[in-house]
């Protein structure tokens, strides 16, 4: 049966952005069976063996406890699981010295509902009939935003500057602060840091400058943290959150290797915090309390902080350097190609200026020799103006093996050889 869908039954039911890909690359995989095929496209994290046995162990202990029955058998406050919220206020106390109390702390079913919440809180039509905007301060960013507002036309997002470095390949995104614009038009600001796709960091004085231009309207800002410290703790630079008045810290535990139990928590204002809640009371009452008092259990001993530094970090990080120095071996140095710069996350992003072809074009060429990245143009979601640079530019997973990683780059570089190659003769 066809169910005669609403306009936002239409609308959520559509595949946005990188799951529209995800499709096409499972059916590659599924038509490749048996073929050698450098899948790059992930996202998932990987199950690292220290990580997997911290949660055996924090599991172990709840299943020896008299809390287990408590934790599985019964409802709780859609806040979060108070055991849980206490160690997060504690630890984010003495960690960043704050003064938080447990009504500044929400836990979330995933970090993904945190953003979806407060995308249709804050953002879509108010009462007046005016459109309060989602504004993404700097496009490139997580596809997973392309998604969260019920309303689409309320998400803005806007073109970054450009630092490059010619002479070795590499280049980095900053917020264009002449173009952005927040005001009273604004419902909320979301950005991710570390950031998936691009690894870039936004410093804490870009942070802070967007944090002021929103402060005078009361728009919160919303900083997606799920590969921050201190835990998962993939930045391979420095780097501090940045807590004030009208920020909302948001942060994961998927990237902590806890993905499948869904906890994202979001640290701010109690005011702000209880307009989520009530979504979250409405949408799906709360998140896994299993996940959260295993995790009680992490953050207290100070494990998890302990392997987000001297196991998830350091493993990633190395996957980068592989990633870089394969491309700085094989990469044709004639050709305008640029890594951005790995400043965190599990993924490379690389721009290919002046690609004579479109970056869908040029994944179905990588396909052809045996692997898969993902075509960039995913990742731009809310910028609605034409910019060339979306179709250039290719995210490369690191969750890959040394191997993987070194072959897919090998082939993608003869492959981008060819092309500019193929280009400049037919000129
Ligand atoms: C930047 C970013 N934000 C949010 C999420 C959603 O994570 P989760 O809902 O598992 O916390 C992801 C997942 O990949 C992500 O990369």
């Amino acid at each position: 049966m066809k169910p005669a869908l609403s306009k936002t039954g239409a609308q959520m039911s559509n595949l946005t952005g990188v799951r529209a890909i995800m499709k096409d690359i499972n059916e590659t995989l599924r038509a490749n069976q048996g073929q050698e095929l450098y899948n790059l496209s992930a996202g998932n994290p990987l199950i690292l063996p220290e990580v997997e046995q911290l949660w055996r162990d924090c599991t172990a202990d709840l299943l020896a406890s008299s809390e287990y029955g408590e934790v599985v058998c019964r409802y709780g406050s859609s806040q979060g699981y108070a055991p849980f919220i206490s160690v997060m206020v504690k630890d984010f106390n003495q960690r960043y010295g704050l003064n938080l109390t447990e009504r500044n702390i929400l836990v979330t079913a995933g970090s993904q509902t945190i953003y979806f919440y407060a995308a249709n809180a804050f953002g879509g039509y108010n009462n007046d009939g005016d459109l309060k905007q989602i504004v993404l301060p700097l496009s490139p960013d997580y596809t997973g935003y392309g998604g969260v507002s019920l309303c689409p036309e309320a998400l803005v997002a806007y073109k970054p500057t450009l630092d490059i470095d010619s002479a070795n390949h590499r280049f980095k995104y900053r917020p264009d602060f002449t173009q952005l614009s927040i005001t009273e038009a604004t419902g909320c600001v979301i950005f991710s840091r570390p950031c998936n796709p691009t690894g870039n960091v936004l410093t804490n004085e870009e942070v802070e400058k967007i944090a002021a231009l929103a402060a005078p309207f009361h728009v919160p800002v919303l900083i997606d943290s799920a590969y921050a410290p201190p835990f998962p703790a993939l930045n391979f630079t420095e780097m501090t959150p940045v807590f004030g008045e009208n920020i909302l810290h948001c942060m994961s535990l998927s990237k902590a290797g806890l993905p499948g139990e869904r906890i994202g928590i979001a640290i701010g204002d109690e005011k702000l915090l209880q307009a989520l809640e009530s979504f979250q009371t409405n949408a799906g009452i709360h998140s896994s309390r299993y996940g959260q008092a295993i995790a009680a259990r992490a953050i207290e001993s100070g494990a998890l902080a302990n392997i987000a530094e001297t196991v998830i970090r350091p493993f990633y990080q190395q996957k980068f350097d592989v990633l870089e120095g394969t491309l700085e071996a094989a990469m044709p140095k004639n050709i305008p190609w640029f890594l951005h710069r790995g400043e965190g996350a599990i993924f490379g992003w690389l721009w290919l200026e002046d690609l004579p072809m479109t970056d869908w074009e040029f994944y179905q060429e990588l396909k052809k020799v045996g692997v898969i990245v993902v075509p960039g143009s995913s990742f731009f979601p809310g910028l609605k103006e034409e910019w060339e640079h979306k179709h250039q530019c290719l995210r490369i997973s690191l969750t890959g093996s040394d191997e993987e990683i070194t072959i897919g780059m090998q082939r993608l570089a003869q492959v981008a050889e060819q092309v500019y190659q193929r280009a400049a003769v037919s000129v």
